[in-house]
Order: structure tokens, then sequence, then C-alpha cells
């Protein structure tokens, strides 16, 4: 079967918020830009970020966001970085007004802004509940008319990566329709693919955001950075994990344990609801297992809305309120209604520098390739992110991979691809359509994600990471002899959902190894057996690299400190 070789200057991999952005500059720049994505640009999960975008518009300066995020951070988010990005900040949300995002009002007509977990101020700029879908429709639609190429429905299968130069040279991808290859040999390639939330049970994540490029770039040999934080967002729907925004604390919701109490002011005197997600997290599901969760399992804890009243909730929060309809059969306007914790975004990811370039190592860049959104770890969220600096983070970083990726390619040089060099994908899709084996993919995927969700999710111990880590083990050899029942060619998700458990189970790897080694508690890394955080040993970044035999290998990177001296965080 011959391959096509398409030959573009530049190939984004996905179309959320940061690669609708960064494929807009560089093809306004004169550069040949194709996005490929596995979904309609419009269905990447960008869109469903609810609650706001942070800027400080309204602020003298933005040294109080920059302190907030450092705090909300642990302090092992990289100072350089999180000071570039509040600064960005308001020009970023003005560069959206501008491009036409419709943002909710004040009376005097300024863009409005709520208050947000973490936050010394209300510095979340909003579209009722449905800011990330109004900023992603915004960016598309200016990519669009930019005349970026935008291949819906392909999936990304493997990277070029020269190991000795360490440089990319595009992807191999298949059109998800017919199941044909193709080689998208480029000068630059950028992931902009989103996270890994679905390692989760209950998590809030799209069921696309199965982490495909963090995987696809450990198995060449370039590192993942400080995996082990996983956050967990304080309210999704009980039972499905559904997001319900921060938004419906921003805007005033109260947390209630079965016997009434609001218990947040035990665990965040000052900050009650409006704690950060990890504490926030952290008392919902200490709450439960001390047997004080509501519903018939009791796996859950209110939030109140009630005394906001239907005009405020239609209003705000109107998505919410359908979903807590739809899901639970609960009207947040007349009753409280019941969430969890759930699995929901990825602090650690692909490492990149504040430009965006990928390291391949603690000291060197790949050439040629750039990462930003959450799929890439530029540190800004350190061990913990703040609500509502991800839209601000994908956009902002987005924009610098497009810029950054306009400068640098002029001293870039195309390296040919050889079409052998789909072989290796290829022989990993024919192994799976031709195996006979007896495992299925939908059972192993789901002792994956309630494993993770025991072992290592809000509360981690060495002794439930250590039986992951065996878990994973196993897992991973029963992978190998998975088999699928659809053998067509044709929109075979039987096909792209086992390559995505692979996936899977690989950056799950990541995850544990790093949670084993941090012998302390820092952010949304919370380990019973080591409670406190221990700077001495561990105000570092995490450097995964996974090594031939299948295991992950830690070496350590140093954190860019800054203004803000590391102290006891409290809320
Ligand atoms: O709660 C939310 O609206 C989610 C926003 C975010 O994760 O930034």
């Amino acid at each position: 079967m011959s391959i096509p070789i398409h030959n573009v200057d530049v190939v984004v991999v996905g179309s959320g918020l940061a690669g609708c952005a960064a494929a807009r500059e560089c093809q306004l720049a004169g550069l040949d830009t194709v996005v490929l994505t596995k979904l309609h640009p419009l269905r990447s999960h960008s869109g469903a970020a609810q609650g706001g975008v942070n800027a400080a518009l309204r602020e003298e300066d933005t040294t109080l966001h920059e302190f907030d995020t450092v705090k909300g951070s642990d302090y092992i988010g990289d100072q350089d970085a999180i000071e570039f990005m509040c600064k960005q900040a308001p020009a970023t949300v003005r560069w959206l007004e501008k491009m036409g995002a419709v943002f909710s009002r004040t009376e005097d007509g300024e863009i409005a802004q709520r208050p947000f977990g973490g936050q010394s101020k209300p510095r979340a700029c909003y579209a009722k509940d449905r800011t990330g879908l109004v900023c992603l429709q915004t960016i598309y639609e200016q990519a669009h008319k930019s005349g970026v190429k935008f291949l819906d429905e392909w999936y990304m299968g493997d990277i070029l990566y020269d190991k000795d130069s360490k440089k990319a040279y595009g992807v191999v991808a298949y059109n998800i329709k017919d199941s044909k290859m193709a080689i998208f040999n480029a000068k630059v390639v950028m992931l902009g693919t989103g996270g890994y939330g679905r390692a989760f049970g209950i998590n809030s994540n799209a069921h696309a955001n199965t982490g495909d490029a963090l995987s696809v770039v450990a198995r060449k040999g370039i590192p993942l950075e400080d995996m082990e934080f996983v956050q967990f967002h304080p309210s999704g729907l009980a039972g499905s994990g559904v997001l319900i925004s921060e938004a419906a604390r921003g805007e005033g919701g109260q947390l209630f344990n079965s016997e009434g109490e609001r218990f947040m002011t035990k665990y965040a005197p000052n900050k009650l609801e409006l704690a950060s997600r990890d504490v926030v997290s952290r008392a919902i599901e200490q709450e439960i297992r001390e047997g004080r969760g509501v519903g018939s399992k009791k796996d859950a804890v209110h939030i109140d809305l009630t005394h906001l009243g239907e005009d405020l909730i239609n209003e705000r929060l109107p998505e919410l309120r359908d979903l807590a309809i739809t899901f639970l059969g609960q009207d947040m306007v007349k009753e409280p209604i019941m969430i969890r914790a759930t699995g929901h975004y990825s602090m650690g990811g692909i490492p990149a520098n504040i430009r965006t370039q990928v390291r391949a190592n603690e000291s060197e860049l790949v050439e040629g390739l750039y990462a930003s959104g959450e799929c890439s770890c530029i540190s800004v969220h350190g061990a913990n992110r703040l609500g509502a600096n991800s839209v601000l983070e994908a956009i902002l970083f987005g924009r610098v991979s497009g810029k950054s990726i306009v400068e640098d390619i002029k001293d870039i040089e195309l390296k040919k691809a050889d079409v052998s060099e789909a072989q290796i994908f290829q022989a990993k899709m024919d192994k799976i359509i031709n195996s006979n084996g007896e495992e299925r993919v939908p059972a192993i995927r789901k002792e994956l994600q309630d494993s993770m969700t025991l072992n290592a999710g809000v509360f981690r111990m060495e002794n439930t990471l250590l039986v992951q880590k065996e878990l994973l083990k196993n897992l991973e050899k029963r992978y190998e002899n998975i088999a699928i029942d659809d053998k067509s060619k044709t929109f075979n998700i039987d096909l792209q959902e086992a390559i995505e458990l692979g996936h899977m189970i690989d950056f799950s790897k990541f995850i544990v190894e790093g949670a084993i080694a941090r012998r302390e508690s820092r952010g949304a890394h919370y380990r019973e057996d080591f409670p406190t955080r221990d700077d001495e040993n561990f105000l570092k970044h995490t450097m995964g690299y996974l090594s031939e035999n299948g295991e992950v290998t830690l070496k350590y990177m140093d954190v860019v400190l800054g203004k803000f001296k590391p102290e006891e965080r409290t809320y």
C-alpha cells in the first residue's frame, strides 16, 4: 500500500484553543499550516471550560495574579513563566474581545469578572458558564478565515523524530473515515492535544482526553515533566463526574455534608469554598471518607445555590442548571445538588520552555517541536492550577507557539521523510486488527481507570502506589493480548480506542512513578504518609523517561524561583 507524503511547513496536532491559536499565527505569517484533529475542532475539550479566563483587568498591576498563581502552584511553578503569563493576561483577554468573543458584561458595559478559588480578586472574565466554548468558536473561526487547513477526524499515530540530532520533522496519521495513512512531513510539529483526565474513573474530561501525544513523544525518549500532579476538581456531578464549574462557588455556592455542616469552615476558615481546588477536593473526599457523605451511597456532598435565586442562576449559570437536571434530576434553583471531586486537569506534560519549545532533556531542546495547552508543561501551574488559568494558558501560549515557530522556522531545514517511517505505526495498527487475543479494551480501560482513582487519586500512599505500579505492569501485559471486534476500515472506533488505551497505560506509569518518588505533599499530590511539603528535598521538577524495557526512570530539573519565596500555604 502506498502512503502519501504531504509536505507542509507546519503540522499542528490538536484543534483546541492552543492548536487553533498557534495555527492562525503561522498561517497569517504565510506558513503552509495544517491542523490534524481526531475530532471536529469545536468538539475539542477546550470548549468544556466553563467558568472563565483570568486577567487582572481592574487591578493596579499583575503582581497579585502572579502571587496567587505561585502560591496556588505550591511554589513549584516556574516564576518566569508565571510572571509572563499574568502580565500578558489583560492583553490576551482584550485580543479575544477584539476577535469577537462575547463576554458577559457589568452594568457599565465592562467585561464582567467573577471570583474563583485561590484568588485574592475577582478576575475570571466569563461568558455566562460557557467561556471556553465562546473562546474556541472565536479562535477557530479566525483560524479558518486566515486560511489554515483543518483535517478533521485524522488521528496522529506517531511523530517523526531523529533521536541523534533531536529533531522532529513531521507526523504519521490516518484518516479515521477510511483508515488511510499519510505522512505529514513538516519543518515544525506543534502539539496541542490536551490532557489525560480519562485515566481516572470519575472525571470531567471528554472521551478524547487520552493523552495521546504524551505517550507518543515519551516513546521517542523525550521526557515528561511533573506527571504526578493531577488536578481533581471539587465539583463533578455525583456519579458521572461531569463538571459543575467553579463559577458555582464563585457566585456564592456553599458546601454541606450530611449533617448540614458547612464543612469548609474547618478546612479553609478564611477562603471557605474559594480555597484552591486541591484543598477543597481533599476536604470533600475527607468528609465522604469519614461517613458524612450524602446520597444513597453517601459518596457525595451538597453544593447549595438556592439562595442565589432563579434569575441569577439563569443569567450566569444556565448550563450548570441544565447539566444537574439532565444527569441527576436535581434543579439547583430548588434544592442543593450532589457533587464530589472529579479528575480534571493535568498540570504535568510535555516539558516546554517559555517559548513553548519542547525540551529533549533537562538542558537541551528538540528542534522543530513545540507544545502548548494542557498537553504541555511550561510549568505555569506547578503542583496545582488555579481555576481559569487554563484557558488563559492555552490561548496565550498557543499564540506564543505560533509566534516562536514563525521566528524559528527560517533556520530549520526540512528533513525528508521516508515512507518506511510509517511502518512502526502501521505494524501496530495491523497487530491490533489481526489479533485473535482474549483481552478486550473496555475491560482493561475500566480496570486502569478504577485503580488509578483508588491508588493514585486524591489521596496517595506508598503502598497504594506500589500496588498501582504492579497493576500497570499487569495491564500492560494483558494489553499485548487485546483483540477488537470491528475489523473494518471505516470509522473504526474500536481500533482508535485500542491505540488510545496503549497511550493511557504508558503515561499512567509516569504519574505513578513520579508519585512514588515524591515523598512529600505538594498541591494536588497528597501523600498521606508524607503529609507536609518538603522544600529541602523536593522543590524540583520531576523529569520522567520511558526506557526501552518500558520502565520509567526519573531525573530532576531546577524550579525557576523568583520574587515570591516559598512559604506555608494556607487559605
Ligand atoms: O470550574 C471551571 O469552570 C473550570 C475552569 C478551569 O478548569 O479553569
